[in-house]
């Protein structure tokens, strides 16, 4: 099973995708993560990234591209593989189709967590992470950590992302808007397209979300 989770920014896409790849045995394409960790490499590629997402602006198309495709290459392709924040518009879902294409495979379902933009900020300004293992936490929510700004799962410091901050937030929600509608139109028509409300507790989410994929 091949599947995209789509959603505005903190609509919970990287909450669920870490139940649903513990669920399902799935290869996780974590693209923000992903990106995170090549801007905190030591060159002139890596200071462009780092800047471009502090500022909430999207990568190039063709360097997303190069890195899914290393990533489809190098994982098991026997397991089925789950896009959490890949692809971001019409042109990355084409480029996404094509490669999986070569192997054989497709994608199956497009899972759009849909939450407000009230919502989005309000997620947004609560959300820690964990430096070391990735764990998210919320200090608005009842996900907040045991202690105070420490991972309940490692131990290790937790932090706020760059790319929190107001004004980031704000062009963030800007370019979904306007990148990712057109796929969720596109999914529709194919069919594949899977809504879920993602205004509901994490565990109910993820119940609808496994029910819908039955
Ligand atoms: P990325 O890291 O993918 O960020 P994003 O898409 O903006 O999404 P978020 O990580 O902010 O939110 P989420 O939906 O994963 O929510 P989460 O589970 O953390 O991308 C970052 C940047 O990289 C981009 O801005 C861009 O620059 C670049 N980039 C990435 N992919 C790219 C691409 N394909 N092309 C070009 N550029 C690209 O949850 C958020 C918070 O809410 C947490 O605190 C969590 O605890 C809480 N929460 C989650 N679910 C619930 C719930 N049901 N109820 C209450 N609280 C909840």
């Amino acid at each position: 099973m091949n599947i995209i989770l789509l959603g505005p920014q903190g609509s919970g896409k990287g909450t669920q995708a870490g139940l649903l790849v513990q669920k399902y045995g799935l290869n996780w394409f974590e693209g923000g993560k992903i990106l995170r960790s090549i801007a905190r490499s030591d060159n002139e590629r890596a200071r462009e990234i780092k800047v471009m997402m502090k500022r909430g602006e999207l990568i190039p198309d063709e360097f997303m591209r190069l890195i899914a495709w290393d990533f489809i290459n190098k994982n098991d392709q026997n397991k089925g593989y789950l896009f959490d924040g890949y692809p971001r518009g019409v042109s990355q879902y084409e480029a996404l189709v094509d490669m999986l294409k070569r192997f054989g495979k497709g994608i199956d379902r497009v899972i759009y967590l849909n939450i407000s933009e009230d919502e989005s900020v309000r997620r947004l300004s609560g959300r820690v992470v964990c430096a070391k293992c990735g764990e998210i936490y919320n200090l608005n929510t009842e996900d907040k950590p045991r202690e105070d700004m420490k991972c309940s799962k490692c131990g290790s410091t937790l932090e706020r992302r760059d790319d929190d901050l107001p004004e980031a937030v704000k062009r963030r929600l800007e370019l979904y808007h306007q990148r990712t509608g057109p796929i969720l139109e596109r999914a529709g028509k194919d069919g594949i397209l899977l809504e879920v409300d993602g205004e509901r507790p994490i565990e109910t989410v993820f119940e609808d979300i496994v029910e819908q994929l039955k």
